[in-house]
């Protein structure tokens, strides 16, 4: 047993003596479990049942807020992110709430301005808000110095983060190595951080790699050393013990039923494994158990379909080969498979360490594993052999201009040059702090939301999510019908879809008598929608008994893939299926169709009807995997319809425009 890690007495109770060095736990499961295992889908109404005996369990903090809650609950949910944070404070009052916050990006996906920024942690605080972990993807701490002036006004707990990224199998090479973290972590000493915590957002972390990077911490800087280490690759539960063995002062775990794959390593096994040692975190077992017991039986039936459960295996192997984030991968696999293009994932595997590398060694964290991410699948599906970075989305753009910070190595000059060329704010990048160059903009937003926004929460939700926030407050106000998609189901509910389920498996919806009549003429399609999920009905009233097939999930057919700058000009008479789209495709006038090259949300028109387009030009913005994507008129023309509005959701091939 390793010098710093002592056994003293085995005691079971939980009245046992406290140890010397109690290892401290920050809670995850109501953020960062529910985020990796169920794509943060976490309802408050089920966070409520457990929450006071969360409150008892002695948890240095239990993680509430931030990350991608914000964004998921009023996009998805009908939830108020905010109410949240009210609401829970009635049900755990000793322990303090810690959130995830993105530096100087909040809750979104780009930097904000300085005014946005002050005015979200101050209301954060308000609402309840203790501990601000603060990370910026690009280790720039140029983008904490807003956030962290008012964390401190308001009298808050500031968390540094240093996000753990590798560029080989293990920690060390040119970039991240020992003296790199030492920097960063005296840095966040000199700014004030109250604890320092080493994010490991992939699960990256080898143990013997933990053991030296945080005895070299502990050495270097006064303030705890606070390690998040996902369970991913499998690694995390030997990497805890070793953090341990070297001082660590906290550690992030979840509850069993948030635990594992994606997420975190379980809470239970390492206070078993801490028992009557110096290191024991002092946590009463059986209440433990208590609480997983509420979990398993009343809340998580509600959650298990969004499961990933396609793999039998646990741990993520190509973690281990790819060195980048579990979530980032999947989002891979998801948006290819959208794009019928899942043959490419090889081509993409090998595409990502380039792009990682033209675009600075850049951290993979939200935002930049998607920004690296969707510009690798953008390479591999438009790029051609004389030309790379064809499509360049508006982020990777923004990257090379310097608005996310500074890139850990320079960015390739060739690609930079290219991103900028004709880009709004200048061809010419900035080396400042990225917020000095942006406009305050709660005014702006103010003016455009009006009224619909009733107080400060709600306009900063606005303005960090213009498309999406305007329906949430419409709905809130009542303004808008709610869409039965962001309705809570309740444990009724996931027994008849558990039944439904069932038959299918069994192959009783399906299967047909041998005496089965022939299909007639007169037999009608119906789309029959079972919570999300939706069933193509045949009912024939011809004679004898009624014929009733069921087939899950019957996709339209897809068109021809279309890509912006290699347009397949087509007669606009020819009806684009758009089989997720709220508004109907262009069908009526003749001429070019703009038309999606992936699945998305359209975000705004830049162009109206009657405009004339030159071949090139931006007419629309599409939102895909939360990236914005230009698109460009195929054409040159007049713009003779926009089939769609702000907020449409689009299937690819979905004709946006028609152009003549
Ligand atoms: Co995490």
């Amino acid at each position: 047993m390793s010098d710093n890690v002592k056994m003293t007495a085995m005691h079971y109770d939980n009245d046992r003596p406290q140890a010397d060095n109690p290892l401290k736990i920050m809670d995850l499961s109501l953020r960062d479990g529910h985020q990796s295992l169920f794509a943060t889908r976490g309802r408050t109404e089920d966070m409520i049942p457990v929450a006071e005996l969360m409150d008892e369990v002695g948890f240095w903090a239990i993680e509430t807020w931030g990350g991608a809650t914000f964004d998921t609950m009023h996009r998805f949910l009908n939830e108020d992110p905010w109410q949240r944070l009210r609401t829970l404070k009635r049900y755990i009052k000793k322990t303090p709430f810690s959130m995830l916050l993105r530096a100087q990006n909040l809750v979104g996906y780009r930097n904000y301005a300085d005014d946005l920024a002050y005015a979200f942690v101050d209301r954060a605080a308000e609402n309840g808000m203790d501990i601000f972990r603060t990370f910026d993807a690009l280790n720039d701490y140029r983008n904490f110095e807003t956030v962290v002036e008012q964390i401190k006004k308001s009298g808050k707990h500031f968390q540094g983060c240093i996000c753990y990224t590798l560029t080989e199998p293990r920690l060390g090479g040119d970039v991240y190595n020992l003296d790199y973290y030492v920097g960063k972590a005296k840095e966040l000493e000199n700014m004030g951080a109250d604890t320092i915590c080493v994010k490991d957002m992939a699960g990256l972390m080898a143990p013997y790699d933990a053991y030296p990077l945080i005895k070299a911490l502990k050495e270097a800087v006064g303030i705890p050393i606070h390690l998040h280490s996902h369970f991913t690759s499998g690694m995390s539960p030997m990497t805890h013990l070793k953090a341990i063995e070297a001082g660590v002062d906290i550690i992030d775990t979840v509850l069993t039923p948030y635990a594992y794959r994606t997420s975190h390593a379980a809470v239970e096994p390492l206070v078993m494994a801490l028992l009557g040692t110096n290191r024991d975190t002092g946590f009463d077992i059986r209440r433990l158990a208590e609480i997983n017991e509420i979990l398993e039986k009343k809340i998580l039936p509600k959650y298990k379909h969004l499961l990933d459960d396609s793999k039998v295996s646990i741990i993520d192997i190509n973690v281990l080969l790819h060195q980048t984030p579990g979530g980032m991968l999947s989002n891979l696999v998801n948006q290819l498979r959208e794009m019928d293009a899942l043959d490419k994932i090889d081509e993409v595997y090998k595409e990502l360490p380039r792009v990682r590398k033209d675009l600075g060694q850049i951290p993979l964290v939200t935002p930049t594993s998607q920004i690296v991410g969707v510009q690798t699948v953008n390479n591999v599906l438009h790029d051609t052999p004389d030309e790379r970075y064809k499509m360049i989305t508006g982020q990777v753009k923004d990257l090379c201009y310097g608005l996310y910070g500074k890139t850990a190595v320079p960015i390739n000059e060739e690609v930079q040059k290219k991103a900028l060329k004709n880009y709004p704010r200048g061809e010419e990048p900035i080396t400042c702090r990225p917020a000095e160059v942006l406009e305050p903009e709660l005014d702006k937003a103010k003016e455009e939301i009006g009224d619909l926004a009733a107080d400060q929460d709600d306009l900063i939700l606005y303005a960090q999510f213009p498309v999406t926030g305007r329906k949430f407050l419409e709905w809130k106000y009542g303004k808008a019908p709610v869409p039965d998609s962001v309705k809570p189901i309740s444990l009724e509910d996931v027994a008849k879809r558990d039944a439904l389920i069932k038959k299918a498996k069994e192959g009783k919806l399906i299967e047909r008598k041998p005496d089965t009549p022939e299909k007639s003429e007169a037999v009608r399609t119906f789309n029959v929608f079972v919570d999300n999920e939706y069933f193509n009905v045949e009912v024939d009233p011809v004679g004898g008994p009624t014929v009733v097939g069921m087939q899950q999930n019957a996709a339209a057919p897809q068109p021809a893939s279309a890509t912006p700058s290699a347009p397949q000009p087509a007669p606009a008479a020819a009806k684009q299926p758009a089989q997720t789209a709220e508004a109907q495709p262009a069908s009526s006038k003749s001429g070019t169709l703009l038309l999606a090259p992936m699945p998305g949300m359209v975000v705004k028109y830049l162009k109206n009807v009657g405009d004339t387009v030159s071949k090139g030009d931006t007419v629309v913005i599409l939102e895909a995997m939360k990236m914005e994507n230009a698109l460009v008129a195929p054409c040159d023309g007049v713009v003779k319809e926009n089939s769609f509005s702000s907020g449409d959701t689009v299937a690819k091939g979905a004709a946006l425009s028609v152009i003549g």
